[in-house]
């Protein structure tokens, strides 16, 4: 009888992905950031993200010496925002404390801003073919199913269990193929809801395939409702040109052009000439948009404000008039370019 991971890595070299952008590299910080866009976004949107990033910087350390508001720019509609902060805090770590080298030890890599344990072992295997264990999300719905591991992989004790089930069935040969398989199987085979099972490699040893489990292992995240928060969106607009406001260093958005926020529809008159010396002519309301963060939902009301005569000195500093095709390329979040696609 093969093992689990001589089915799973027969099955790769057969069936599996094989011409992804970040396979075929042994590059370390190709491959870090593959792993880091990969993190929460799937596969066909990162590519065009991966191949521009990559083409613009193309080490770590062009990376390092980038302002932050670039890196901001090309990751702008990825989403995630903190990836990109701390990918280029990472790139000042390797060229100050690793003398430009990216570091080859899987304790050093962790230790990245941003690296958690299971993209420290991918970086560790597809760059450096070492025998680490990794689980994302994809992985440890895998595992759960084929070791029949109930709960939420969010509980601590449950995603003890995967971990210590993913470093039990890793080969001693293979690692590569093995861990692109693990990832593979999980994106086209065994599925959040209808996996197709009868395809599988290792269906003969999985628990949740024998016992009919799949569609309740994994078990989902506890229902959480998440709350509501809403704004006021202004986009102030005066011949072809918008207002954009840059968004302090650290939290929501942090470093990102976003529009200018008002609390109440009430205040924005005396707000538009404090604020940003622009009298106000005209208020037309846009579509709502909604917007999923991980903790909250946030209801975005975007106003078109005409405004004219501009009081220079009035304006804040942060603040930048763009004419709209640029204010759609600068470093702006997704709902940000879904209101300016509405103008
Ligand atoms: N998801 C996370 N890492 C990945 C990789 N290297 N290839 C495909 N999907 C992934």
């Amino acid at each position: 009888m093969a093992s689990f991971a001589a089915k799973l890595v027969a099955w790769q070299k057969q069936h599996g992905r094989h011409d992804l952008p970040w396979q075929g590299t042994r590059d370390p910080y190709a491959i870090w950031l593959a792993e880091v866009m990969l993190q929460q976004t799937q596969v066909a949107t990162v590519i065009p993200y991966y191949l521009r990033f990559l083409a613009r910087f193309p080490d770590a350390a062009a990376l390092a010496a980038a302002p932050l508001d670039e890196v901001l720019q090309l990751w702008s509609g990825l989403g995630y925002y903190s990836r990109a902060r701390n990918l280029h805090r990472a790139a000042r770590v390797i060229a100050e404390e690793h003398r430009g080298r990216f570091p080859r030890r899987f304790e050093d890599i962790g230790a990245l801003p941003g690296v958690g344990r299971s993209t420290a072992a991918a970086i560790c295997v597809f760059a450096f073919g070492k025998r680490q264990a990794i689980l994302d999300g994809n992985v440890s719905r895998v595992l759960a199913r084929y070791r029949g591991v109930k709960g939420y992989g969010g509980h601590e004790k449950v995603a003890e269990a995967l971990w210590r089930e993913s470093q039990r069935l890793l080969p001693q040969r293979n690692i590569e193929a093995y861990t692109q398989g693990l990832m593979d199987l999980g994106a086209t085979v065994c599925a959040r809801s209808k996996p197709r099972c009868p395809v599988c490699p290792v269906h003969g040893g999985c628990i949740a395939y024998q016992r009919g489990w799949t569609g309740k292992v994994p078990a989902p995240r506890p229902h959480r409702k998440l709350p509501h928060r809403r704004t006021v969106m202004l986009v102030l607009v005066r011949a072809g040109e918008v207002l954009l406001e840059k968004r302090p260093p650290s939290g929501i958005w942090g470093g990102m052009w976003c529009l200018p926020e008002a609390a109440r529809r009430s205040d924005i008159e005396a707000c538009c000439l404090k604020r940003f010396g622009a009298h106000l002519l005209e208020v037309e309301e846009l579509p709502k948009i909604a917007h999923g963060f991980t903790h909250f939902k946030l209801d975005i009301r975007p106003l078109r404000l005409r405004v004219s005569a501009l009081v220079p000195e009035a304006a804040e500093p942060g603040v930048i008039w763009l004419p709209l095709e640029e204010a759609r390329s600068a470093a702006i979040p997704a709902p940000v370019r879904r209101i300016l696609a509405t103008l």
